[in-house]
């Protein structure tokens, strides 16, 4: 159910988490992503926050680009299609970090291994030679969630350098690539979270036996929220007020995934801004379940 709050001067939002409120707010070219400036004081701190953590070179990173960004289409199509590839060769298997992943999946090496293997190799599709380590992925981590800490803990790790340093690690990584940055510093907990789902369900009785579908339903990590800002004032059934320039609308994504099963939804495949890593990462998912599946089971006939 959509949830309106609007106190004048100071937030005004729309959270959505209903998939066809989701579909129906995102096909509607009056919002987009946007992070200017705009709306009450509440609005304006969260957008200050994103930009902070995620315009990069004066550039947002590339999964908050508006839909009119130059090059934005051509750019993400010529990724997909790259990607695509990847997922039809699994070229991913000739990267160290694979069977770190596949080892860890399987509950033969710490879950803590995860984080880094996961950066490298999304980091590796993009820049050969990519080094992650705890330090890096520890610096992904803070970036991720600073846009939703409390005030105080924001305001150290600004006051701390911290958040200066974490980005600067990042970005000499990426060799300043903001796909790369995108892939190692956003994108990657979300392949973290569905892999981490795998862990513990590899551990439960019968797992091996259950359908791939079944495992990807289950392990999928989505991300929690979509941002969307109005551009131009418009009246909506997902609202019971009428929007205006500035209202920021929540899609409330991993909500509305669990609710529905949906799995389009969790890439917004049907979105003028869906994932062009999808195929790539139920490829990938699927492949390391299978690899730590084979490996549990032959781990098993040696007892
Ligand atoms: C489990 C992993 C992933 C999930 C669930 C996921 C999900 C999504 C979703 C929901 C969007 C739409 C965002 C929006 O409209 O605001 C998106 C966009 C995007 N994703 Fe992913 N993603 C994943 C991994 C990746 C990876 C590994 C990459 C590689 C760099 C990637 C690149 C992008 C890009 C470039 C966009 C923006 C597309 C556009 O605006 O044209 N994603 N992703």
């Amino acid at each position: 159910m959509a949830r309106r709050v609007h106190i004048p001067g100071l937030i005004s939002l729309l959270e959505v988490t209903d998939p066809r409120e989701i579909r129906l707010l995102d096909g509607d070219s009056r919002l987009d992503r946007s992070l200017a400036p705009g709306g009450g004081v509440i609005n304006r701190l969260r957008l200050a926050r994103l930009r902070r953590a995620f315009v990069f070179d004066a550039e947002p990173l590339p999964a908050l680009l508006g839909r009119e960004a130059q090059g934005r289409e051509s750019r993400h199509a010529e990724l997909e299609r790259r990607l695509d590839e990847c997922a039809e060769a699994s070229s991913w298997r000739q990267d160290p970090a694979f069977k770190t992943l596949v080892e860890a999946v399987a509950r033969q090496a710490e879950a803590e291994a995860l984080g880094p293997a996961a950066q490298g190799l999304l980091g590796r599709r993009f820049r050969d030679g990519y080094h992650a380590d705890e330090a890096t992925f520890a610096a992904a981590r803070r970036l991720n969630d600073y846009p939703r800490v409390n005030a105080p803990r924001a305001l150290l790790q600004r006051l701390s350098g911290r958040l200066r340093r974490d980005r600067r690690l990042l970005h000499e990584r990426a060799q300043g690539d903001p796909m790369t940055l995108h892939a190692t510093g956003v994108a990657v907990h979300n392949l973290v979270g569905a892999l981490e789902a795998m862990r513990s369900l590899a551990g439960t009785p019968g797992a091996s036996a259950l359908p791939r579908a079944a495992v990807l339903a289950r392990c999928l990590s989505v991300p929690e929220t979509l941002l969307r800002q109005v551009q131009v004032p418009l009246s909506t059934p997902c609202s019971p007020r009428r929007l205006v320039p500035g209202d920021l609308v929540l899609l409330r994504l991993a909500e509305g995934v669990r609710s529905s099963g949906d799995r389009d939804l969790a890439f917004m495949a049907d979105s003028w801004g869906r994932c062009p890593a999808q195929r790539f990462i139920l490829a990938l998912l699927t492949d390391i379940w299978e690899q730590a599946v084979a490996a549990s089971r032959s781990g098993e006939g040696g007892r």
